[in-house]
């Protein structure tokens, strides 16, 4: 048994095509559909997303593999000492095998666990917990925590209130147990009260046909207000667990879903703007691949050092949310 599990690296992958807020009213408009760039930034703060062509073969699961790769590589990780791998998706190519499976398969590390986690825009968070407890409690060692969507295909162009909102793309986390923190606290939470109604895409296979809305819809003030509660009240209890404060955080990931949502979070937390990654403008919201596209974008451009504070959050369909909350370790 290890105290604790620590992140060793990041690796993330983004589709080919970017499409700004006008090139994707311009499309819109085509379709009779009215939006323009001022509307989706000042509401949203995003700028442009990332969407898949699957001609180039661009799928959820060939930008897990690709972010996963990276974060190993990163990691001086070989893929065969890999123990655990966990994908949050909620776009998954097939309904099975898992994301996960196909992904060990092309990473090259056949043998080991490896399964999907489905909890929508707060799967990472979720995948995290689940491999930070798994890496603790043994024998897992090595673990790659994948969040990896595909939004694109489920995003119903002709809803305007939607269809600006969300990008594709995947981010990667190559964990291993350490007997330094690391992951000081995880929590996950969900209310199934707020259920399709608030934030869904009811679609199931069934008898050879695909039954329910194979779009996502969605309540956006509702869901506006019941992200800001559970992000903020899972925050102040992930940082009571690891008996520090949120203003000492130094590096802030929330889920990238909406730069309102984000600032106001910060807000009631009293974490200083500049340590809040705001990936949301290039990316949209990518669902599960939003927090560890955002962590790699900050680990990439050398805003974390050894020994900061790390706080990691997202909040999702379900309603599913969740806080994390670490010590950055460049070492084991
Ligand atoms: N372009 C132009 N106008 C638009 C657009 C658009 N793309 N979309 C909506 N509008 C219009 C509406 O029709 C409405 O017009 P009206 O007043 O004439 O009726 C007006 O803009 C205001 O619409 P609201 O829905 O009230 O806008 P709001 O300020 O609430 O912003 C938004 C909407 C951005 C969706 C916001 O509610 C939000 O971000 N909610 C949270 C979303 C989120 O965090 N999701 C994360 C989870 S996702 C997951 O788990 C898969």
């Amino acid at each position: 048994m290890s105290m604790y599990s620590r992140i060793a690296a990041t690796g993330s992958a983004l589709p080919e095509t970017r499409v700004t807020n006008a090139e994707l009213a311009t499309r819109l408009a085509a379709r009779g559909v009215e939006t323009n760039d001022e509307w989706i930034r000042t509401r949203t703060g995003i700028e442009a997303r990332r969407f898949c062509d699957p001609e180039k073969g661009e799928t959820t699961t060939s930008l897990a593999a690709r972010a996963g790769a990276q974060a190993l590589e990163r990691a001086g990780f070989d893929p065969a000492t890999i123990d655990l791998i966990i994908v949050a998706t909620t776009t998954p190519d097939m309904v099975f095998p898992s994301t996960a499976a196909h992904v060990q398969s092309m990473l090259g590390c056949a043998g080991c666990a490896a399964f999907d986690v489905q909890a929508v825009c707060a799967g990472f968070i979720y995948a995290l917990n689940a491999a930070d407890a798994m890496l603790r409690a043994g024998p897992y060692r090595r673990a790659l925590v994948i969040g990896a969507e595909t939004m694109s295909r489920v995003i119903d162009f002709d809803d305007r209130s939607t269809c600006v909102l969300f990008g594709d793309g995947a981010g990667a986390v190559a964990l291993e147990a350490s007997d330094a923190p690391g992951i000081l606290a995880a929590r996950m939470y969900a209310d199934g009260r707020y259920d399709e109604n608030v934030l869904g895409l009811t679609a199931c296979l069934s008898g050879g046909a695909v039954k329910g809305s194979p779009f996502l819809n969605m309540d956006g003030r509702m869901v506006f207000k019941l992200a800001v509660e559970g992000l903020t009240g899972s925050a102040e209890e992930v940082a009571k667990l690891a008996g520090v404060s949120p203003s000492e955080v130094k590096l802030f990931v929330p889920h990238q879903a909406n730069l309102r949502i984000m600032t106001m979070v910060a807000r009631k937390l009293g974490i200083p703007d500049d340590v809040m990654v705001k990936t949301v403008s290039e990316h949209g919201n990518t669902s599960a691949a939003s927090v560890p596209l955002a962590l790699d974008a900050a680990v990439t451009a050398g805003r974390v050092k050894d020994g900061d504070l790390v706080l990691l959050q997202a909040v999702g369909a379900g309603m599913a949310w969740g806080s994390a909350i670490l010590r950055w370790r460049t070492a084991p």
